[in-house]
Formats: structure tokens, sequence, C-alpha cells
């Protein structure tokens, strides 16, 4: 105990001991004590840790050890004795050790570092992802197995009307980024990473059901599950915005317009 007490009144060990302890604190304490206070955990970055956090804190510590002639003397006598001692055989087997490992280690992080990997890139997304099994929009929980355009007549058809609010909904809300011929080139379209979907493609609405589209347009990017989050989709979330019927209505008027079909549950 007495010897822990007494090596801890070392400068050096000062120094070390309190850039751990911030490392730990930096790294576990905060996403902990953010996860306490908001329910989410916040972890640092780790860049910002190495390229601010962790400099700051050795410079900080630095500017203690180093306060008076004495501290600095008594900090940097363990280093020097590290680098100069001739006699006394375990220091020196010691230095031939560090001297060994420290290039290997930066041999093997640099190793790492560009080794190259197999893995499939982050960026891989799922285009079209599961969707949930029900949404609720307007404190109403639709059912997306079962959900039908309320709209349609029992041949399929449009309701006209319906038809044309969808389009006057489109036309208020959609055609800024999906484009006034749907096929997304709206104004906004070009700056946007994905662009938005291009309805007249027919690897996009004509593949999907339209209680599919329900959950896309209700929820937009942020409803997508992580398999779809690879981008950043900027579709935004109606529900809230839209009440559910202008939802189903503006749907009618994807199809109708572009001469796509939905796809028939079980198809
Ligand atoms: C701010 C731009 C923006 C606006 C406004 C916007 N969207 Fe989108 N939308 C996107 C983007 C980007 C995507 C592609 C990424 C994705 O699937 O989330 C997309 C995707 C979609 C999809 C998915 C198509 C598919 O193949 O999966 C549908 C459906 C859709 N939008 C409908 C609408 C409707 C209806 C409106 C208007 C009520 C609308 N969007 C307004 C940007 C927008």
């Amino acid at each position: 105990m007495a010897a822990i007490n007494s090596s801890l009144k070392h400068k050096l060990a000062q120094f070390l001991l309190v850039l751990v302890l911030a490392y730990l604190f930096f790294r576990f304490g905060i996403p902990a004590l953010a996860l306490l206070l908001t329910g989410t955990p916040a972890p640092v970055p780790t860049h910002l840790l190495w390229a601010i956090y962790m400099p700051t804190m050795a410079l900080v510590m630095l500017l203690f050890v180093s306060a008076n002639e004495a501290a600095w003397r008594e900090f940097k006598a363990p280093l020097r004795t590290l680098v100069v001692e001739r006699e006394r055989r375990g220091v020196v087997l010691l230095r031939q050790v560090i001297l060994v490992a420290l290039p290997l280690l930066a041999g093997l992080w640099a190793f790492f570092q560009v080794r190259p990997s197999a893995d499939p890139p982050a960026e891989l997304r799922s285009v079209h992802p599961a969707p949930p099994d029900s949404v609720t929009v307007d404190g109403e929980v639709i059912n997306l197995r079962t959900a039908v355009n309320p709209f349609r007549g029992p041949d399929g058809l449009p309701d006209p009307e319906a038809l044309a609010a969808g389009k006057a909904i489109y036309g208020r809300n959609c055609v800024y980024c999906h484009g006034d011929a749907l096929d997304s080139d709206g104004l906004f379209a070009s700056a946007l990473r994905p662009r938005p979907a291009d309805f007249t493609d027919p690897g996009t609405i004509a593949q999907l059901q339209e209680s599919y589209l329900f959950w896309r347009i209700a929820q937009g990017g942020p409803g997508l599950p992580p398999e779809g989050k690879g981008w950043n989709s900027a579709m935004p979330a109606w529900e809230g915005t839209l009440s559910r019927d202008e939802i189903w209505q503006v749907i009618l008027y994807l199809y109708d317009a572009t001469g796509q079909h939905p796809r028939q549950a079980g198809e």
C-alpha cells in the first residue's frame, strides 16, 4: 500500500494515471452519462477522442508536471534513466524490449490500416426493405398485410374525385423532388443522394403493393429499418402532414400518372 501510495505521488505516474482515467471517462463514462440522462447513449466519435480530447488532456497534464523545475525534473527522471541507464540489467532489458516493440507495433498498425477488406462496403442498402406489419396514422393502426386502397372500386379503377385530389396533393408536396413527370427530376433532385424514386421506372412502384407505398409515404426515410438506412434518404415522413385518406389518394395518382399497376397481394 505504501509503495503504491508513494509511486502515485510521482509525477510520471500521475500523468499516466490521469490520461488513462480520462480515456475511460471519454470512452465509457460519457455514453453512460448520456444514457442515464437522455435514454440514448452518445458515444464520443473516435477521431474527436484522438484529435481533440486526449491531446488536450495530455497538454494540460504536461503543464501540470512542468509547473516548476523540481516537478519537471521528477517527471523526466524515469524517462531519462530508461534511455541512458547502463548498469541495471532490468532497465537495459526494458529499453531493448521497447526499442523492438515500438516499431513492430507501428508496423502492425500500418498493416491493419492498409489491409484490403473483403467486407461489403457499408454503403450497400436494401432499396425495398421488408415493411413493418402495421403503421399508425391519425391514431389509427393500419395493418399493412391486409390494407387496400379504399378509393379503388372492385374493378381496381380509381375513384375520379380521389384521383384529382391525389394529383393536387402531389403538386403541393412531392413535385419538388419526384418531378413534374414523376421521373425523379424535381428541382431538388440533383442535390439528393439517393435521388428521389423515379416512379416511371418499372423497378419502383410497379414492383410494390399499395400498402407498401402507404408505409413509405407515411414514414419516409426516418421510418426505414436499418438495412434500408445505408444511404441518407431525404424522403420526408408525411404522417401528421397528410391524412390517411390523402396518402391513399396520392398513391392513386402515382400509378395513374405513370400508367403502372400496383402489385397485388400474393403476386
Ligand atoms: C425532399 C425530397 C422528397 C419529397 C418532397 C418527397 N420525396 Fe419521396 N422520396 C425521396 C427520396 C430521396 C426517395 C428515395 C429514397 C427512399 O426510398 O427513401 C423517395 C422515395 C419515395 C418512395 C419509395 C419508392 C420505392 O420504390 O421504394 C415513395 C413511394 C415516395 N418517395 C413517395 C413520395 C410522395 C407521395 C411524396 C409527396 C407526398 C414524396 N415522396 C415527397 C424524396 C422526396
